[in-house]
């Protein structure tokens, strides 16, 4: 196949995207536009993301970032050679927008729709990004997910292990709102911990003494609401002391984790270097950034941290897994449905 546009649209969570990728005959990709409005100020007030009201804001905005999406790129709707919009898994109403829309543009321009695994977008982007070859492990830590999974193809994945409770971002949301240090906390409390003493608590790390790949945060959150119960009213340095101390337990969690991943991989995959993609919105983070480098530089993996603007959710993610899908010759009925569950090594992932 020669060139194809692709327009991606993704409504799953709190931002409305939408961009447009090319994708070459030899399989390089290439960002034309990227627009994404977040809704942080729809939710602020609540601490959290409303899925009635993200549903009506996409309603609100999606044609508007179509639009935008299509002017920066300078292209017009009838020049893009397919539509793919995230269809699942994450919150129904704004998933059903983002689809509805993508079914409704196709339709009218006779062009192929792809419905897109949200979790396939986050997997593909490094190959976008950074050209990376099959096979790889991906550490996905999103607010939503926290999963390792093998990635041996397009649509062809096996989940190696998952929270057995809250995402690793939803640890660092609640911990920052404990700390009342506002929403989204992951920055926040990043910032925050940048003043604090890592040493000064010794917070549990649940699991990690077991072999097996999950994780588990809600016990570590338990820690940390007891340990700031006991030291109320907080000052500034017992609120920045114990950020940094959160901070580091789940940076050395993951990077025990990630050592035992890489070390599966060079077991099961042998002949293949082991490859570690970070994806999802904690990858921005710095202190866990750092400890997943020194476990690929002492395992001699290779570590492929995709830009933060392209690690958390965005249109191009999903217009390149469109592409992907597209150059092997999926499309998907105008039926499909939205799906709030959708596990990346669901069968009819498969192309
Ligand atoms: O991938 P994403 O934008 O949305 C989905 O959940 O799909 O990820 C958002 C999550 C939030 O929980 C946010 O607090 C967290 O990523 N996050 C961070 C940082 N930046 C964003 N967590 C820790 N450190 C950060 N710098
Ligand atoms: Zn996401």
């Amino acid at each position: 196949q020669a060139q194809a546009v692709i327009l991606g649209i993704e409504t799953s969570c709190d931002e409305t995207a939408a961009a447009l990728v090319a994708r070459d005959a030899s399989g390089n990709g290439k960002i034309l536009s990227n627009v994404v409005r977040s809704q942080l100020d729809e939710h602020a007030a609540f601490g959290g993301v409303v899925p009635e009201l993200a549903a009506r804001a996409h309603v609100a905005f999606l044609d508007h970032i179509i639009e935008a999406a299509c002017r920066q790129a300078g292209i017009g709707l009838a020049e893009v050679d397919a539509i793919a919009a995230t269809a699942g898994p994450g919150l129904i109403g704004g998933v059903l927008v983002g689809l509805t829309t993508a079914k409704a543009i196709a339709a009218a321009l006779g062009k192929p729709l792809i419905a897109v695994n949200h979790l396939e977008a986050h997997a593909l982007t490094a190959r976008l990004t950074d050209g990376v070859a099959f096979p790889y492990l991906m550490l996905l830590v999103s607010g939503g997910h926290s999963q390792f999974v093998l990635v041996r193809g397009v649509g062809d994945y096996a989940r190696w292990g998952t929270t057995i409770d809250d995402a690793l971002g939803e640890a660092f949301d609640k911990t920052a709102k404990l700390l009342s240090l506002g929403h989204p906390g992951g920055p926040a409390l990043e910032a925050a911990a940048s003043q604090g003493n890592p040493r000064r608590f010794r917070f549990p790390r649940p699991l990690l003494r077991e072999e097996r790949l999950d994780f588990s945060f809600s016990g570590l959150k338990t820690a940390v609401r007891l340990e700031a119960e006991g030291l109320a009213p907080l000052t500034d340095k017992d609120v920045a002391d114990i950020a940094a101390s959160f901070q580091a337990t789940v940076a050395e969690i993951v990077a025990v984790r990630a050592r035992q991943a890489l070390e599966r991989f060079a077991r099961e995959l042998p002949g293949h270097r082991p490859l570690l993609v970070v994806a999802g919105g904690v990858a921005a983070n710095r202190t866990i950034g750092a400890g997943l480098q020194r476990i690929a530089d002492e395992t001699g993996a290779e570590l492929v941290v995709p830009p933060p603007a392209l690690c958390t959710d965005n249109g191009a993610m999903v217009a390149w897994a469109g592409a992907e899908r597209l150059a092997l010759g999926a499309a998907d009925d105008l039926s499909f449905a939205a799906r709030a569950r959708w596990p990346l090594d669901d069968p009819d992932m498969r192309i």
